[in-house]
């Protein structure tokens, strides 16, 4: 190296560690595929010359994470950043925690790379106050094809065809459906088969606009038939299962299907499986030409020293670049949320994910989850999950019971 060389990298290795901060990040990354994705975003900021601290919490779609931190915002000790999304990210930023990371997103035109439903949720009043990590389609079905082939088993695409396949797996001895009985996923199944039985604008007008009519109507009879009528497919063991080892049952053959968001094509491809191999993805049936999302994001907070707050921005920073978008995508099974990426690298089930999200956006069946924080607030997405658990879970309560039930958690007050 020639002495000038030398000294510019100097130079430049003292300026980085001059403003080299420490960034806590929250989140609930911690299956196979979500930690490998969650390891992109350390080495990304260790490269900058920050001090990573993990601040993991494994379990339950994020509901143990964000009761942690609560209490570590009460207590004034609030991390750098943290998982947090939908109409949640509103709520915190009306506590006043939030910070605004303005600079960033004006100096890299954020409002000219954000599908616009994405921007407006990342800002409050006006400020951006978190930064979007992806796009996760829920409404998938994912299928072990040797199962399938082995037990003569098809793929199916509406749901006649789903119970046709889920029976002869069952004949066959093989679990049709690997399910976690934890009541996020019972929603997540729920609000996928509300779309699929309901379409669309059913899904809207219930599960997003929560209107009583549609709660409580013929259409919801019958969505709550056909997710009751999955259950005797699921096994003994579904209570309590955690998503990604119902997803490790479909890897190892033991399973057929699951209805799952694409962060289970994470954990297929961290276990080694191959799309169009090891497994297959569809749209859940009679949901081809719908998507229900959910946008992971970081939600930035207040912090006091000067060192923390660059590393915090270097961190929204990085999170929207072309080169993290990709590595992280690939691993967490999601699409990039930055608009114009190449999709080159990307497998079938995801550059089918882009497509789909850019048709649906135009057709009105681009749709938030309902299950995984993405539509209403926190307290009417907990008793919503309550009521359609309750309903999954019981031997005798009949549809009208439970109709009942979810149209009463739709008016819980935050
Ligand atoms: C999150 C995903 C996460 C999944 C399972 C979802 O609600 O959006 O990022 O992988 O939960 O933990």
């Amino acid at each position: 190296m020639q002495l000038t060389t030398f000294v510019l990298v100097c130079l430049q290795v003292l300026a980085a560690s001059a403003r080299a901060g420490e960034i806590e990040v929250l989140h609930w990354w911690t299956s196979g595929g979500e930690a490998r994705a969650a390891q992109s975003l350390k080495a990304s900021m260790q490269a900058k010359g920050h001090t990573w601290k993990d601040f993991a919490v494994a379990g339950s779609g994020g509901d143990s994470a964000i009761t942690v931190l609560k209490s570590r915002v009460v207590s004034g000790n609030a991390p750098a950043a943290a998982q947090i999304k939908g109409p949640s990210l509103q709520a915190w930023a009306s506590e006043g925690v939030l910070t605004s990371i303005n600079d960033v997103a004006k100096a890299e035109h954020w409002d000219a790379l954000l599908p616009k439903v994405v921007s407006e949720q990342m800002k409050y009043k006006g400020d951006y106050i978190a930064v979007p990590v992806n796009v996760h389609r829920v409404n998938w079905l994912w299928l072990n094809p040797a199962v399938f082939a082995r037990t003569g088993a098809k793929p199916p695409s509406n749901w006649d065809e789903f119970f046709d396949a889920a029976e002869t797996l069952k004949e066959a001895g093989v679990i049709a459906v690997a399910h976690g009985g934890q009541s996020w996923q019972d929603l997540t199944l729920f609000e996928t088969v509300a779309l699929g039985v309901g379409g669309a604008e059913f899904y809207r007008k219930a599960l997003v606009q929560l209107d009583p009519a549609e709660l409580g109507g013929v259409t919801m009879e019958k969505v709550l038939g056909t997710f009751k009528r999955i259950k005797p497919y699921t096994d003994r063991g579904a209570p309590g299962r955690d998503w990604n080892l119902a997803t490790a049952m479909v890897i190892k053959g033991e399973a057929g299907m699951q209805f799952m968001g694409d962060w289970a094509k994470g954990e297929f491809l961290a276990a080694g499986s191959l799309p169009g191999k090891g497994f297959i993805c569809t749209p859940a049936p009679g949901t081809a030409k719908a998507f229900i999302y959910v946008v992971d994001s970081f939600a930035m907070f207040k912090l006091k020293n000067p060192a923390n707050q660059a590393a915090q921005k270097d961190l929204a920073s990085a999170v929207m670049s072309p080169e993290f978008q990709q590595v992280f995508n690939l691993n967490k099974g999601s699409i990039p949320v930055r608009m114009g990426m190449k999709m080159d690298k990307f497998d079938d089930c995801a550059k089918a994910s882009a497509l789909d999200f850019t048709a649906a956006a135009k057709s009105a069946a681009l749709l938030p989850s309902v299950a995984n924080g993405m539509a209403v607030s926190s307290a009417v997405e907990g008793a919503i999950k309550e009521a359609v658990s309750q309903f999954w879970n019981s031997d005798k309560m009949t549809p009208a019971e439970a109709m009942k039930r979810i149209v009463g958690a739709a008016k819980t007050r935050p």
